[in-house]
């Protein structure tokens, strides 16, 4: 599967465009593919942040964090993933519910993005409130504006928009005006922020988990996450899920297993190659 395209969005945060017209013609918001980048390599989850089905391609959007997001990012246009599997996962329900509020933490915009964007299609009222550590770590920023009818822009450290965490902007249109779903997607601690929230007010909300995935189509048990008391992998039956039913503590607690191991990988790496230009931003 060829790289055809590639740009740096943020600092460490790549888009690569992929020619894989069979995946391109099944893709729907939501989905996601596993990649390898060679046959002794991880396979790493990727959302599909967008597609062309007349092109043929599927965008990914990257972000370096540790060995192989490292080694991905450092590919160039004319090099091939050893293989890409996909479309997987469930897709996003895309219906006209009325007002939807979409929320994205850091990369969570890459995620948003097709979802907002065919609910917009779909003739929703869209208000997407984009938050980011800071201004150089927006991503999809003009993207989102395109597809929705309010964008609200934070950053933790007010370099650009409003300062402070989404949670703000959010509470405030949630209390401004009725809204029929929320969609929240970024760090685990965001959209557990975010739900906390929705719960008072009781609005209906969706997040999208990344719980840690293997084989991503419901055979190794390695993404289980427990919703409204019940057990399910993440790759099959998500990566959506009623947010407010999440248990975020647990999630959190799945996260932090291979800590030590990643951090190892990714310090060895590190020594070994210069990596994407990104880096050097
Ligand atoms: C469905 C899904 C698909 C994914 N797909 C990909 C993919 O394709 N490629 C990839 O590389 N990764 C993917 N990820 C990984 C994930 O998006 C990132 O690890 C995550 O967004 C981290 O971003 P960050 O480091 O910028 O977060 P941070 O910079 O820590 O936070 C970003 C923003 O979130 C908000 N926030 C953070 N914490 C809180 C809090 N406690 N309360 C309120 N707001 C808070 C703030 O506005 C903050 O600025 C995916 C994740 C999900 C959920
Ligand atoms: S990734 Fe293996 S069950 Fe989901």
């Amino acid at each position: 599967m060829e790289i055809v395209a590639k740009d740096c969005l943020a600092p460490r945060i790549v888009r690569l465009v992929v020619k894989a017209p069979r995946i391109a013609a099944k893709a729907q918001p939501g989905h996601f593919v596993v990649v390898r980048l060679n046959d002794r390599a991880e396979r790493i989850p990727l959302t599909i942040a967008d597609f062309d089905r007349a092109a043929g391609t599927i965008t990914l959007i990257i972000q370096e964090v540790g060995k192989s997001t490292a080694m991905i990012n450092a590919m160039e246009p004319g090099q091939s993933f050893a293989d890409v599997l996909g479309p997987l996962g469930t897709p996003y329900p895309i219906e006209k519910v009325g007002t939807v509020v979409g929320v994205a933490g850091g990369l969570g915009a890459a995620p948003l993005y097709p979802k907002v964007k065919a609910l917009y299609e779909a003739g929703n009222r869209v208000i997407v409130i984009l938050g980011a550590q800071r201004r150089e770590l927006l991503i999809l920023m003009e993207e989102l504006r395109a597809v929705s009818h309010e964008l609200i822009v934070a950053t933790d450290d007010g370099s650009y928009g409003e300062h402070g965490l989404v949670t703000v902007p959010l509470r405030r249109v949630l209390e401004r005006e009725k809204v029929d779903e929320v969609i929240a997607i970024g760090p685990v601690p965001m959209m557990d922020a975010c739900c906390r929230i929705t719960r008072e007010l009781n609005v209906k909300t969706v997040v999208s988990l990344n719980a840690v995935m293997v084989d991503g189509t419901g055979m190794c048990g390695g993404c289980r996450v427990t919703v409204g008391g019940q057990s399910k992998f993440c790759c099959v039956d998500g990566p959506a899920f009623d947010g407010l039913q999440v248990d975020f503590a647990e999630l959190r607690q799945r996260q932090r297993y291979y800590n030590a191991q990643e951090r190892e990988a990714y310090q060895a790496h590190q020594h070994g190659m210069e990596g994407c230009r990104c880096r050097a931003k």
